[in-house]
């Protein structure tokens, strides 16, 4: 297989084989460890027993995306897994039960920024550390609404979507696209005159790995003040959390869109005593004696005073989200670290909130939290720019909820015991959430993979089993996916455990 592959790689791409085997890795090249372990983020893939790529490739230029596209297709029995920064929650960029190479875009990394035109050309294998570092290098007050991790990377990220701390002021990442290039099933390079609207809105948040390989995306810049506020208030069980949270459920989503609070809510134990600890970690774009008064007035519970806002610019702001506490004294150059091979142990589940949880629901989910005792849940709060948009505007559906919920479990040390533990915490407390979420469907974020919602096999049900998570993630856009994928890619060659199927009079 390997021999095939190179040879047609290298015909399609003019390079010498001996040149062009420095970019295809086979199980035997002493490289291939390590550039398959380079982006894998989730230790629970990275074990003996994970299944491994046949073939690694790491193009350096579209044309190279295009050879391999073309070159993977006579190998029917393999699947072609497209790799970026690697950050999907369950690994589907680089494990597969059947036989997979993996086409690794983390070498394409450009980012051109042109203020004179507030936009970028960010390329899918640039990380959003990189992406935020060239920007800034042009301008102090420009941004992109993204991410808050850095190493996340802008193929995954922006083909499911993407979301940031800036979300209630510009929506999503993908509200905020222009223009992208894709390489098709067939190998041709299309930007978003030549592959059409549908194409492009398929790819603007309908998932990765369904219609083609996404190269890059040029994005609109966003503008933002040269001094922004950034800050932190922690509340626990016995005094004020249960009303915080309460509350910040009619505030956070409603309240001025430069204003972003993500409530994080995990169970601790402080001062031996089991407890849960709630705290609103928030970006405002603007000063802080303004947020403070702004919540003087509207978040009272949350007893907001000026000593716990720090004033900053936009990236260093983005410094301090990414955990660095001295963010103004932070050399920006750290965006540029990937932290290759460097992983933990977790697992991610969603949900979205539609009418806020009555106080007595917050009250026995503490309990819940205390009683499974590891599982941290995130809120992000929508509103504002999101609510404006349609919900057929992209394939991303979920516009007019309240707030989106985050299931959070890391651990660093693993044996089968421990992570089964750790993934039924999960289960149960999603499971317990039931009655205070949406349903039919239970909705999900694409970008929060979480494939206990269903996988697909793609054999005769594939339709069916697609159906069951792709209602999950797009709601009634997932019959737009569909056809757009059936148009697209009719022999569903670009496909994952849970990419867009095509109309079953195809399969
Ligand atoms: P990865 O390379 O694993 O790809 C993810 C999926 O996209 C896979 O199915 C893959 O095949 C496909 N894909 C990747 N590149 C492609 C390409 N060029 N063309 C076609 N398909 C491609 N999300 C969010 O919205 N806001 C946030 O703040 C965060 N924060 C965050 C922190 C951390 C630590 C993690 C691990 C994840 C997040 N996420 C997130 C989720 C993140 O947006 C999501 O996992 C993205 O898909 C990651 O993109 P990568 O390119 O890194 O992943």
């Amino acid at each position: 297989v390997y021999n095939s592959f190179l040879k047609c790689f290298s015909e399609k791409t003019k390079s010498p084989q001996a040149q062009i085997a420095k970019n295809v890795f086979s199980q035997s090249d002493p490289s291939y460890s390590s550039v398959l372990r380079a982006y894998i983020r989730n230790a629970r893939f990275n074990t003996s027993s994970t299944r491994k790529p046949t073939i690694i490739v790491t193009p350096r230029s579209d044309s190279h995306v295009s050879a391999a596209v073309i070159c993977s297709k006579p190998l029917k029995n393999f699947v072609l897994k497209i790799r970026s920064g690697g950050h999907d929650y369950d690994g589907l960029s680089y494990i597969s039960d059947k036989p997979f190479f993996i086409l690794d875009l983390s070498n394409l990394r450009d980012v051109s920024v042109d203020i004179a035109s507030n936009s970028a050309w960010i390329s899918a294998g640039a990380t959003l550390g990189e992406v935020y570092y060239r920007i800034w290098e042009k301008s102090k007050i420009h941004g992109f609404p993204a991410g808050v991790c850095p190493t996340v990377g802008v193929g995954g990220h922006l083909s499911g979507g993407g979301y940031g701390n800036m979300l209630r002021k510009f929506g999503l990442s993908v509200d905020n696209l222009i223009d992208a290039k894709i390489v098709d099933v067939k190998g041709r390079i299309l930007d978003r005159k030549s592959m059409g609207e549908d194409l492009f809105w398929a790819i603007s948040g309908g998932g990765g790995g369904s219609f083609g390989v996404v190269l890059g995306y040029k994005v609109k810049l966003v503008p933002v003040p040269p001094i922004v506020t950034v800050f932190r208030v922690e509340q626990y069980m016995d005094s004020g959390a249960v009303d915080m949270v309460h509350k910040w459920q009619s505030v956070g989503p409603k309240t001025d869109p430069n204003l972003f609070m993500r409530m994080l809510i995990q169970p601790v134990t402080r001062k031996k005593v089991k407890t849960v600890r709630a705290s609103v970690v928030a970006l405002f774009l603007g000063r802080a004696n303004d947020v403070v008064s702004l919540l003087r007035k509207e978040f009272p519970e949350l007893a907001l005073k000026k000593e716990n806002c720090t004033e900053m610019s936009w990236l260093q702001s983005a410094l301090w989200w990414d955990n660095h506490v001295n963010a103004t004294q932070t050399d920006p150059k750290v965006f540029l670290d990937r932290n290759l091979d460097s992983a933990s142990f977790g697992k991610r589940k969603s949900d979205y909130v539609a009418t806020p949880i009555p106080r007595n629901g917050i009250e026995s989910l503490f309990k819940k939290m205390i009683e499974l005792g590891k599982i941290g849940l995130v809120f992000n709060p929508y509103g504002g720019k999101m609510a404006e948009i349609a919900e057929d505007a992209t394939p991303f559906p979920h516009r007019k909820k309240l707030f989106k919920i985050q299931y959070s479990v890391n651990w660093k040390e693993s044996s089968p015991e421990i992570e089964k533990g750790f993934l039924n915490q999960a289960k149960v407390l999603h499971s317990f959430m039931t009655g205070f979420v949406s349903k039919s469907p239970r909705s999900a974020y694409l970008n929060y993979r979480d494939v206990d919602i269903g996988v697909n096999d793609h054999g005769k049900n594939s339709y069916k089993e697609g159906e069951v998570y792709g209602r999950s993630y797009f709601g009634k856009n997932f019959d737009r996916l569909v056809k757009v994928k059936t148009a697209v890619d009719p022999g569903n060659f670009f496909r994952n455990e849970q990419s867009i199927p095509t109309l079953p009079i195809a399969n």
